[in-house]
């Protein structure tokens, strides 16, 4: 099957046991290589970007500028400004008089075509507005929040599910999403890690297209198409202490080589926008960071679309401490690569003044105006710029939208653990205790950033359970107490249902407040007195499964250690319910895998899967024989789980793991292929994971590096293999001077259905 002359040994590298040691103890197994000198370092060119300015349609150029040789000074500011409904009617004023470029928050056909008809009916140009929305995981049909389509390991899944969200949102008015949000996150402090696709710049990257396609597709200006917005640009993820808005402040190298990928990922894909975050970097606010906003994106990445500021991101300037005033606020904001302002109106109060005084050019204001002319041209919006009413109304939670949404609910969910087959629950008969303060919350069920998604349209876990059951099943419920669990006044009940029940299904965790934006945390803990609750359901002695509903990891070690199954479940949207009986009945087998580390305490953040090894990585998990390594002295090694992690109802096997080649040249390609077969009894989905690792070179490297990973479903007995061309892109990294080169050198290849273990290879790169 496997069809390479030059086939490299392959090794199994330990799979760790379910407390995952980190890949450290592979590192043993790796061949003194030789560093490889500086100078033998070849500089491939970056690969060009789609959006070079050679890409610009003539045509559209044209009437640009001759849009702007007819508008006067408050005209293009107008272009440059965001409102949303201020109640008092400020947006309809301004569309009057041609001073609104774009809403934000408002939606609803109806609306926004009055808003677009004092604009067109009464402005001079009649430049239409654009109307933006966050549509992050859906409009009305609400998915998974982004965090859990990540838990897909599925791009296509998740582009699916962007085209949803950008239909009804389209057929509700709107021409702009928020989204995707691409920030890499490795605190799960941060509320908005939910809003995010995780730890991982490969698997950012990956999502970030696929939402980019999603949202956009080939013309965005079909009306079942939104412009999208990368978003935060950039570091926001990385808030210190993992307090929202917070500074940050990171080295050059981890910001180009971990955060800056997803982002780039957009641009290639086409995105029409990006977002300049809130917070403070190395020193300089990102919204008014002209290093990142101009040298980076449109002089090294060639971007051609515009920059919308966070909500009064350039106000903030003022507290940040960077700008004396609304003024300097707007000089530095525009100066700096910012082209629309949202909500605050800095640019529009004082953008004059710094013209007069040559604070500020003209150049610089209509070159903003363009390039938010461009994305309108591009959005269709000259051509249509009403919303059809009367689509609308049929254009919500179609069918085939909902079947998605269950389907990708059902993708996401994540097998933490399953002691001797409890799951899933087949046969008929059972008494199921469904305990919880989340098992009937149609909220939580939708999380953070829902949209105009409504919780009538939502099917809690406990109507799922209830309808979808197996003949004969009786379900008995008692929530035990609130989401915040102060009291244990509910836990008796609780616990007399769980006695009367044959199995006990308990669904804890997180509202969608919890987390999302301005939601950080400083514990990881199951939030108040739940986990009491979960204690006193397996004191009964009954076996309980728990069924978990968050935005972010959490620190769940006494349910991993006592509990015998534990199924993640993210905010999974409007087809939760359904979507979690399907996984407890095994009608599906869950095939998700984590996208972002769980760690075993909230101590041990920041963790993620790729770290370095250190001077002296710790190899066994005795702190007294192995004092001085870098390790906690009161905690085993490694996560609680690790990246790329979960299980199935089935098994899976890879095997065959070869290499195309033992040595290429630094512009070489090379491709890994592995088997992989299901060896359980039912029908399942397998991840498929590549990693590679650089065990020397003239910087230090992660211990791994996601590089390729594939979902398969395979039925029992079903073998498949799965192939993964590496180049350039993929083996090359920043070198001591953060230039972008391949090294020669060993690589180590990993193929695994985690972060951790899996069958090991190596190849090397040569110089020319
Ligand atoms: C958030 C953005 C969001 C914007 C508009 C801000 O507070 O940080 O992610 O798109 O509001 O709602």
């Amino acid at each position: 099957m496997i069809r390479f002359p030059a086939l490299i040994a392959a090794v199994v590298v330990a799979a760790s046991p379910l407390a995952a040691t980190p890949p450290m103890d592979e590192l043993r197994d790796a061949p003194a290589a030789k560093p490889a000198p500086a100078a033998a370092v070849i500089r491939i060119p970056r690969r060009p970007t789609t959006q070079r300015p050679a890409v610009l349609d003539r045509r559209i150029e044209s009437k640009i500028e001759q849009l702007l040789k007819r508008m006067t000074l408050e005209e293009k500011l107008g272009q440059l400004q965001q409102l949303g409904d201020d109640g008092k009617g400020g947006h309809i004023e301004a569309a009057k008089k041609g001073r609104l470029g774009s809403t934000l928050s408002i939606s609803g056909a109806a609306k926004l075509n009055e808003i677009q008809r004092a604009n067109m009916e009464h402005s001079r140009l009649k430049i239409p507005v654009l109307f933006a929305h966050d549509v992050i995981h859906g409009f009305r049909t609400i998915f998974p929040i982004p965090l859990g389509e990540a838990a897909m390991w599925d791009p296509e899944a998740a582009e699916k599910a962007s085209a949803v969200a950008a239909a009804e949102a389209g057929a509700a008015g709107l021409r702009w999403t928020f989204a995707p949000m691409v920030d890499i996150a490795r605190d799960p402090r941060w509320g908005r890690i939910a809003e995010g696709a995780g730890e991982d710049p490969y698997l950012g990257a990956a999502m970030a297209r696929a939402r980019v396609r999603g949202f956009q597709g080939s013309d965005p200006s079909a009306p079942d198409k939104l412009l999208a917005c990368a978003k935060h640009w950039i570091g926001y993820g990385a808030a210190e202490g993992g307090r929202d808005y917070n500074s940050t402040d990171m080295s050059l190298r981890t910001m180009r080589e971990i955060y800056f990928p997803p982002f780039k990922a957009a641009v290639d894909a086409g995105v029409a926008t990006f977002m300049s975050a809130f917070n403070d970097l190395n020193g300089v606010p990102s919204s008014g960071n002209a290093f990142t906003l101009t040298q980076v994106l449109r002089g090294e990445w060639g971007f051609t679309g515009f920059v919308v500021s966070d909500y009064e991101s350039v106000r903030e300037l003022i507290p940040h401490g960077f700008a004396k005033d609304a003024a300097d606020a707007a000089r530095l904001g525009l100066a700096s690569g910012v082209d629309m302002e949202m909500v605050s109106r800095t640019y529009a109060e004082n953008a004059p003044k710094l013209l007069e005084k040559g604070l500020l050019s003209q150049a610089a204001i209509d070159e903003s105006v363009r390039r938010v002319l461009r994305q309108k041209f591009r959005a269709g919006v000259f051509e249509r710029p009403y919303a059809d009413e009367a689509a609308e109304k049929t254009a919500f939670l179609k069918p085939e939208y909902v079947r998605l949404a269950r389907e990708n609910a059902a993708r996401s969910f994540v097998l933490l653990k399953n002691e001797k087959g409890l799951l899933p629950l087949e046969g008929p008969g059972r008494t199921i205790a469904v305990i919880g303060p989340l098992a009937d919350d149609a909220s939580a069920m939708l999380g953070t950033w829902a949209g105009e998604g409504k919780k009538e349209d939502a099917v809690t876990i406990l109507q799922g359970l209830k309808s979808e059951a197996p003949a004969g099943t009786k379900i008995r419920h008692a929530r035990g107490c609130d989401a915040d669990c102060k009291t244990t006044d509910g836990f008796a009940a609780a616990v007399d249902a769980a006695r009367n029940a044959d199995v006990v299904v308990a669904v804890v965790g997180e509202t969608g407040d919890m987390n999302g934006e301005a939601a950080s945390r400083s514990t990881l803990d199951l939030p108040g007195r739940q986990l009491e609750l979960v204690q006193a359901l397996h004191a009964t002695g009954k076996p309980v499964v728990a069924v978990l509903v968050n935005g972010r990891p959490l620190t769940i070690g006494w349910l991993a250690e006592n509990v015998p199954a534990i199924l993640e479940t993210w905010h999974a949207g409007v087809q939760a319910g359904p979507a979690v009986a399907d996984a407890l009945f095994g009608r599906v087998t869950p095939g998700g895998k984590l996208p972002v580390t769980f760690p075993r305490t909230v101590g041990q953040v920041p963790i993620y899967y790729n770290q370095k090894t250190t001077g002296r990585p710790p190899t066994m998990d005795d702190w007294v024989k192995e004092r001085y390594v870098s390790r906690y002295q009161d905690l085993p090694l490694g996560p609680l789980y690790e990246f790329g992690f979960g299980l199935s109802y089935t098994t899976f096997r890879l095997s065959d793991f070869a290499l195309s080649a033992t040595s290429i040249k630094p512009d070489g390609r090379i491709t890994a292929k592995v088997a992989v077969e299901n060896t359980g009894a039912r029908d399942g989905d397998e991840v498929v994971q590549l990693y590679i690792r650089r065990p020397s070179a003239s910087v230090t490297r992660p211990v791994r590096e996601l590089k390729g990973f594939k979902r398969v479903s395979l039925k029992p007995g079903e073998t498949r293999e799965v192939a993964f061309d590496l180049g350039p892109a993929d083996l090359g990294f920043l070198g001591p001077n953060l230039e972008f080169g391949v090294e020669p050198g060993i690589v180590e290849a990993y193929a695994g259905t985690s972060s951790s273990g899996g069958l090991k290879a190596f190849f090397e790169i040569v110089a020319r």
